[in-house]
């Protein structure tokens, strides 16, 4: 079948949510299609070179931000901080690791979620799933959890604003390796690793006098100067997906322009449904997470459709395998499709395979379950001879209480002091930093 913009509609379709009223859909599809684009194709190709490089052993990717992002605790000081930890931990991963870094925020459109259930049961009322706030509401009544199309112009317009101020930052003196200092955000009291950041800075500090002294400045190097976050999500809601879906002037080429990168998520990942069949058709860099119970013929065929021309920077395979079954399955699938000489960006999300419930009934996620899922991660490649080129993660660059273990060693009786995700807990300042310095290390090992 040849591929339109809506031709997905004809395809089988996982995790969508029933809207009620059908001609308010068609009213904000059109809508929505008449909005400008919130990125431009020639940013995407830009950002597939960089890929392009992570897949060949040039450089890492980091992927990080909300689990899903929220309206109502939309703030610039929580943009900010995303911002500001991102920049860090890729400090710490160029300075340590030795690696440049590509930097890809899940931000500026993260807000449609996969539900493991279609309804939610509380003493005895039964309500359809919260599906993010692109389409329902959280609260736990009948009136919240009807989905309504509006609430994708709402994400659109968040998303529009969230990146104007994340262009500001990144082209604005924000990102000046000269005011590094000032990025920290305040929270990093585990001596050693307030200390190893420290270190750092007053390294590139020293090392940015003596270019400085050498005429290489950030007048005449931008790079010194300015920096480049991509944006990302999953592209689950397909509606939004095909309104923002436009054709390149430069290029005749479709590209979703919702997002630098789109990806597809374990539960939408059918070869023949329509999540894979309406990324096929864009040009963007697609990511697709990869859950335990993946064969070698689903990643082989997610290829062939997904990356027919196998190019270097098309198609991210993001493994999520949780700490205690990485090692039994992974090894094997990865030799197996090593010899397939298929150009995969390999990254590692050691988020969604390590969530549990605490007695408490808190959804979390042991930190040290997440540093063992990213060394196995890293050990399996090093025993293959294939470069592990990124890291996708659930992060916050607030102080919040989430994620047990880390820097303060959160006790499952603390995660209520911050408890504050919209969906699924994430990693918090200290823990990310803490974890891309062991990532730096472990990155070492491949220069
Ligand atoms: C996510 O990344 O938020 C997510 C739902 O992941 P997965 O599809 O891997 O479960
Ligand atoms: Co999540």
């Amino acid at each position: 079948m040849t591929w339109t913009k809506d031709s997905w509609r004809k395809y089988n379709i996982k995790q969508q949510p029933t809207y009620p009223d059908l001609k308010e859909l068609k009213r904000v599809e059109a809508e929505l299609s008449n909005l400008p684009p919130l990125i431009f194709a020639g940013e995407v190709r830009n950002l597939k070179k960089e890929l392009k490089k992570a897949t060949m052993g040039e450089s890492f990717l980091l992927q990080g931000g909300d689990c899903a992002e929220s309206f109502s605790n939309y703030k610039a000081d929580s943009i900010l901080s995303m911002f500001k930890v991102i920049l860090q931990m890729s400090i710490a991963l160029t300075y340590a690791g030795g690696f440049p870094i590509v930097k890809v925020g899940r931000i500026a459109g993260q807000f449609a979620k996969p539900r493991s259930s279609d309804f939610e049961e509380i003493d005895g009322v039964k309500l359809p799933s919260y599906r993010g706030d692109i389409i329902n509401d959280i609260e736990f009544n009948e009136k919240s959890r009807v989905a309504d199309p509006n609430k994708m112009i709402s994400a659109y317009h968040q998303s529009a604003s969230t990146l104007n101020l994340l262009r500001a930052f990144a082209r604005g003196g924000f990102a000046n390796l000269h005011e590094i200092h000032r990025w920290n955000l305040g929270f990093i009291k585990r001596a050693d690793l307030d200390e190893r950041l420290n270190e750092l800075i007053s390294d590139i500090t020293k090392t940015l006098d003596f270019m400085n002294a050498c005429g290489i400045t950030s007048e005449n190097t931008p790079q010194i100067n300015e920096t480049t976050l991509y944006t990302s999500h999953e592209a689950l809601l397909l509606p939004y997906e095909e309104a923002l879906t436009r054709v390149d002037s430069m290029t005749g080429d479709y590209y979703d322009c919702s997002a630098h990168m789109l990806w597809i998520g374990e539960r939408t990942r059918g070869v023949d449904d329509a999540h894979v069949h309406f990324l096929s058709g864009v040009k963007n860099p697609i990511g697709v997470k990869i859950g335990p119970t993946a064969t070698k013929d689903d990643i082989l065929a997610l290829c062939d459709k997904l990356n027919p021309e196998n190019e270097a920077g098309r198609l991210n395979l993001i493994v999520r395998m949780g700490a205690d079954k990485i090692g039994d399955i992974f090894p094997k699938m990865l030799r197996e499709i090593k010899s397939e000489g298929r150009m995969i960006l390999w990254s590692i999300d050691p988020m969604h395979g390590n969530t549990v419930k605490t007695s408490n009934n808190y959804k979390t996620r042991e930190f040290n379950k997440i540093l063992d899922e990213v060394k196995s991660f890293f050990e399996i490649h090093k025993a293959e001879g294939i470069y592990p080129g990124g890291i996708h993660l659930e992060m916050t660059g607030e102080d919040v209480t989430e994620c047990t273990g880390g820097a303060f060693n959160i006790t499952q009786e603390r995660l209520s002091h911050r408890y504050e995700t919209q969906c699924d807990p994430r990693l918090n300042v200290n823990q990310a930093i803490e974890l891309a310095f062991l990532v730096a290390d472990l990155l070492k090992k491949f220069k």
